[in-house]
């Protein structure tokens, strides 16, 4: 069985079949493609979200599937039964299961349990539908077909803000797995999750990132200038230290001019203008954030293709 918990779950040389697939989803060539017909697809959410409900439950009818939405707190797993029970049981009724929750052991619980295909849809701990959306939008302004993962080899991306959150996380294991150079500002003291440097070293990636607290020597050269918001989903209680200790670090028009004069300002959104970035920023042709957005549907669905059991 094959899932999607983390973005070392595609061997490089599946990503330009993938991003080939988004392709085609994307153009219309791939519009009558239906490889979920017959099947239905639970998402199990246990935190808020725009684009990733909204993407995947679009992206599962248009392949030919029934999205069906299951918030924790309406099922039993919410009053306390067990993953392994929810796995089974789950499994006996739906083909896919796309999981939104906290812990990452979670959607690591419910793949091993189960008997369907598990995509996590963002844990505390990464978020790899969003990077290989951000990856796949890269890559189409920088190759070509035939050659779009290629043309991420060897760019630098810089992320500025909470460098321990799962975005960021998520970004280290993409851009080790890309041939892509990252390197991280942000305040000292939030670090990773030690959960996080293991799996970075089980992955073959043990040191494979710089980090800094200026934020003008990490962007220096880069072709990408990413942040997230400071203040992560469960992390509401830190709000007024966070602000306070990351106020140095937000993405302003002088620090994008520091990067390359072509970079992009990537962002997988909400976002909250002030704070990690300016309004100017967000609004400046150097962003694009919405393709980011609308490439979520595009990549997912080449991914649920991928996974899908007939
Ligand atoms: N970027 C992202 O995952 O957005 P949502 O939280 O709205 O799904």
């Amino acid at each position: 069985m094959r899932h999607f918990l983390k973005e070392t779950d595609f061997k490089y040389s599946e990503l330009e079949g993938l991003f080939a697939l988004a392709r085609e989803f994307k153009t219309g060539r791939g519009r009558h493609a239906t490889p979920l017909a017959g099947q239905t697809w639970a998402m199990i959410f246990s935190k808020s979200s725009t684009r990733t409900r909204v993407s995947f439950e679009v992206g599962i009818h248009e392949l030919g599937g029934n999205p069906l939405f299951l918030n924790r707190n309406d099922i039993q797993l919410g009053r306390g039964e067990t993953i392994a029970d929810t796995a089974r049981v789950l499994s006996r009724y739906v083909h896919g299961l796309v999981v939104r929750t906290f812990d990452h052991a979670e959607v690591e619980q419910l793949a091993a349990q189960g008997t369907i295909p598990v995509i996590n849809a963002l844990t505390d701990l990464l978020h790899p539908c969003q990077i290989f959306a951000d990856a796949f939008t890269l890559a189409e302004r920088w190759g070509r077909d035939g050659n779009l993962v290629g043309s991420l080899r060897g760019r630098k991306i810089a992320f500025v803000g909470d460098r321990g959150c799962n975005v960021a996380n998520s970004w280290i294991m993409g851009a080790n797995l890309f041939g892509m150079k990252i390197s991280l500002a942000g305040p000292p003291g939030f670090d990773a999750a030690p959960e996080f440097d293991q799996l970075l070293a089980r992955e073959g990636f043990a040191g494979g990132y710089e980090f800094t607290t200026d934020p003008y020597e990490a962007v220096r050269d880069a072709d990408v200038v990413y942040t997230d918001v400071w203040v992560s989903m469960g992390k509401e209680e830190e709000t007024a230290e966070r602000i306070r200790v990351m106020s140095p670090f937000t993405v302003t028009p002088e620090l994008l001019a520091a990067a390359k004069p072509d970079a992009f300002f990537m962002h997988c959104l909400p976002a909250h203008a002030g704070q990690e970035v300016t309004q100017t920023v967000l609004d400046s042709p150097r962003s694009i954030i919405f393709d980011e957005a609308e490439n979520r549907l595009h990549i997912q669905k080449a991914i649920m293709a991928t996974l899908a059991r007939r």
